[in-house]
């Protein structure tokens, strides 16, 4: 059911210190790695929508107890096959981990999701998979359902995958921690690299060089994971606070992974003031404050390594460059198309139906930032990272922002709209 909501921003700057909700990525891992080890591990603060909630749900079909935040698993040596196909919903990430970690397993299984996530494209996947020996099957589509026959031990394999995703990267990984020897794995920067640090902490492996990863194979230790903040969450209310002049955020206890701030250095080359210290790290990945206060921003080039790592976060900056002066313009990003929606034409879509300028490139897209956006009718398309964008949008629009398929939201922050209205409320 589609639900629409309107909304309406202060109209004067605000400041505001705002916790966001737990890491989508690392809940996603710090759950899988849970089930992969023996015994009781427990996950702390994860992230409340329905993503991780449909991660849950499937461990629990491969046999691990769930209690409130406590795991307890027989080993990954112990899963059960499901009866039935296992419903990963909108979750690309749990799809695509899963199917790295059921290789590894002596588990038979089908992964299937929703409408959108049963067009995205898995054929990525099955490579580096085959490589080690596992059986994988999609459609001729290249899609899901992704029919796994597990095998306990796999067989060690060096790959190189040409796409900068960490999804990948990471099946791949917890699958050859079942190998019979030694691995590695090759891939473009600008990634996020969590399962890397965190197999690395666990003795599990060692990076050889930025693009590089070698995967020891051996048991996932259990483990309490304490989840900081979900950037990619927080990334909403920094960019709300840098297009209003004189706004201030503070965001704490936030992943600071190198592939996850992309965004920030963004904000920071278009004019607003950007501030962030490491406080702390869970297996190595480091945590901790950030601060976003707006001034007059300017357009900007983003390309490459830091396009990769901004990538959850390229339809906010169309909406920020939209309240910027002068040209911004996004390249390297044709992953953007392979997300909940085709980003690039969803992108493109908002900006323009909210009265802004933006037009759609092969790898990206452009927006003609004139300073300021109308508001109107923002379809989300399914997309929660397109809904939440286009409320963002509202915060100094000259007219309300109605978002058609609010709804969505609740695949990342089912509380969002609450948090916002926090935000803009604030004095
Ligand atoms: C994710 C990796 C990214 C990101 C997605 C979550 C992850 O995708 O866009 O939202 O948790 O590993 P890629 O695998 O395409 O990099």
């Amino acid at each position: 059911m589609s639900e629409s909501v309107v909304v309406e921003g202060p109209g004067r700057p605000f400041a505001a210190g705002i916790e966001v909700p737990g890491d989508k990525s690392l809940s996603h891992r710090a759950i899988i790695l849970s089930a992969m080890a023996t015994g009781v591990s427990v996950v702390r603060r994860p992230a409340t929508g329905r993503d991780v909630a449909a991660t849950v749900e499937i461990v629990k079909a491969l046999g691990i107890e769930v209690d409130g935040s406590s795991f307890l698993s027989p080993g990954i040596d112990g899963w059960n096959s499901p009866a039935a196909a296992l419903d990963c919903g909108n979750s690309g990430t749990t799809m695509r981990l899963l199917a790295g970690a059921l290789s590894g397993s002596g588990v038979t299984a089908s992964l299937v999701g929703d409408g959108f996530l049963m067009r995205r494209p898995m054929r990525r996947l099955v490579d580096p998979l085959q490589a080690l020996g596992a059986k994988v099957g999609l459609s001729e589509e290249g899609t899901a359902p992704i029919d796994i026959q597990g095998a306990p031990q796999t067989t060690a394999a060096n790959v190189e995958i040409p796409l900068a995703s960490a999804q990948v990267r990471t099946a791949f990984s917890l699958a050859a921690t079942r190998a019979d020897g030694e691995s590695t794995v090759t891939s473009p920067a600008g990634f996020r690299d969590h399962t890397e640090r965190w197999l690395e902490s666990m003795g599990l492996g060692k990076k050889e060089s930025p693009t590089t990863f070698r995967i020891y194979p051996g048991d996932i230790p259990s483990y309490e994971y304490h989840i900081p903040g979900d950037p990619s969450s927080a990334a909403f209310l920094w960019a709300a606070a840098a297009i209003v002049p004189g706004a201030h955020v503070a965001t704490p206890n936030v992943s600071l992974n190198p592939g996850r701030i992309g965004f920030l250095q963004v904000l920071e080359a278009m004019g607003a003031t950007v501030s962030g210290e490491v406080t702390g790290a869970i297996l190595g990945d480091p945590v901790g404050n950030v601060e976003v206060k707006g001034s007059p921003l300017h357009g900007t080039t983003v390309s490459g390594a830091l396009a990769a790592s901004a990538l959850d976060e390229l339809p906010l900056l169309a909406i920020v460059a939209s309240y910027a002066e002068g040209i911004t313009t996004v390249a390297d990003a044709g992953e953007l198309r392979a997300k909940e929606s085709d980003r690039i034409a969803t992108t493109v879509a908002m900006v323009n139906a909210l009265g802004g300028g933006a037009q759609a490139r092969e790898d990206g897209f452009e927006v003609l930032g004139l300073g300021w956006l109308d508001g109107g009718i923002v379809d989300a398309d399914g997309d929660h990272r397109i809904a939440m964008a286009g409320a963002v949008a509202a915060t100094a629009a000259t007219g309300p922002v109605t978002i058609s398929g609010a709804e969505s939201v609740g695949v990342s922050w089912p509380r969002f709209f609450e948090a916002l209205e926090a935000l803009w409320s604030s004095q």
